[in-house]
């Protein structure tokens, strides 16, 4: 044995064993390929290590050619084997971040509810479509002439009393009923109509168990050929059984500038009569006010009180409850 085939053998064990010794405490799958292309790449140090064959005798060749085999082969398979011990840590750790604690109590998103009035207003405008009805509106902030005066409010009329409200300073007002909508309506369309509209209501009311001093009406109205006091008394009665069922109803006399004659009607609440509606047929001077001939058209409408019908149908006791935004009430309907 000449001393260079002992030296590239003792070369060869060192270069296995640093190796070897690099690769089990490699930590990361970039630091493996650093490993692979250091020791076995092209210009790795295994390479340079046969680089000293040339100087070997043909006879020696052979041995280190098998040795620098063995050694490549056991390296080969030592970068394989800790490549996948280091990719199974890697999904391990990657898997353990993502974990999700299935056990952790969840974030609840509190389930909203329809506010009383919302729920009941829906329901009256489908029974009116239902009817046949449009679907009519108006502006809150009204003048004079939509709110009071076309409605055969005279200027000194003493029914203005019972309607008073905040004016602004252009002589405008926050309107009273939702009766300025009739009078919009009815400019804009000719007879045979009928139509329905929402609206918020303001007036100086002092505030108790069944009056607010904003409030919400719904108004409906028909304008035809032949129309009587008959024709609305069933449409209320259609309408109040559609949204009650079987319940006892009291119409009465009453007055209102616009109509002629007049009723209020009551229904049951709290063991006693409440005002929901106030009714009529529509007075000539109104006709005549928005150009129809009150000779050959009649009409018919009605205001209804939205926070009382909603406290009829959900047994509220309190109109003040529908407006103090307290959830322990509210979250019962
Ligand atoms: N606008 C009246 C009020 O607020 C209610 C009313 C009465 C409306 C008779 C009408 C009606 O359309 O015909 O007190």
């Amino acid at each position: 044995m000449t001393p260079s085939l002992i030296d590239l053998e003792t070369q060869l064990q060192s270069v296995e064993q640093l190796a070897q010794g690099a690769i089990a405490v490699a930590a990361t799958l970039d630091e493996l390929e650093q490993l692979r292309v250091a020791y076995l790449g092209k210009k790795g140090q295994l390479s340079q290590v046969l680089g000293g064959m040339g100087k070997l005798s043909a006879a020696d060749r052979p041995r280190i050619g098998a040795l620098a085999n063995t050694v490549k082969n056991a390296l080969q398979s030592a970068l394989e084997h800790k490549k996948e011990v280091l990719q199974k840590a890697e999904t391990d750790a990657q898997l353990a971040a993502e974990a999700l604690d299935v056990t952790m109590p969840g974030v609840f998103v509190p389930q909203g509810r329809v506010h009383p009035i919302n729920s009941i207003i829906d329901q009256i405008v489908d029974i009116f479509v239902g009817l046949g009805y449009t679907v009519a509106q108006g502006p809150e902030v009204e003048n004079d002439y939509h709110n009071f005066e076309a409605l055969n409010f005279l200027p000194d009329h003493p029914a203005r009393d019972m309607q008073d409200t905040l004016y602004l300073i252009d002589g405008q007002l926050m309107r009273t009923h939702t009766s300025n909508v009739q009078i919009r309506y009815m400019k804009e369309h000719e007879p045979p109509l009928r139509a329905v509209a929402v609206g918020r209501c303001y007036r100086r009311d002092t505030v108790d168990a069944t009056h607010a001093a904003v409030f919400h009406q719904i108004e409906f109205f028909a304008v035809d050929k032949n129309l009587t006091f008959s024709d609305l008394k069933g449409t209320i009665k259609v309408f109040l059984e559609a949204l009650f069922g079987e319940i006892p109803v009291r119409f009465r006399p009453s007055f209102f500038p616009f109509t002629e004659p007049s009723a209020e009607v009551d229904v049951q609440w709290q063991g006693q009569w409440l005002e929901i509606l106030g009714c009529g047929m529509i007075d000539p001077n109104v006709l005549e006010a928005v150009g129809y001939d009150p000779e050959v058209y009649s009409g018919f409408a009605a205001g209804l009180g939205v926070e009382r019908l909603a406290m009829v149908q959900s047994k509220i006791d309190d109109i003040r409850r529908l407006y103090a935004s307290d959830l322990r009430f509210l979250r019962q309907f």
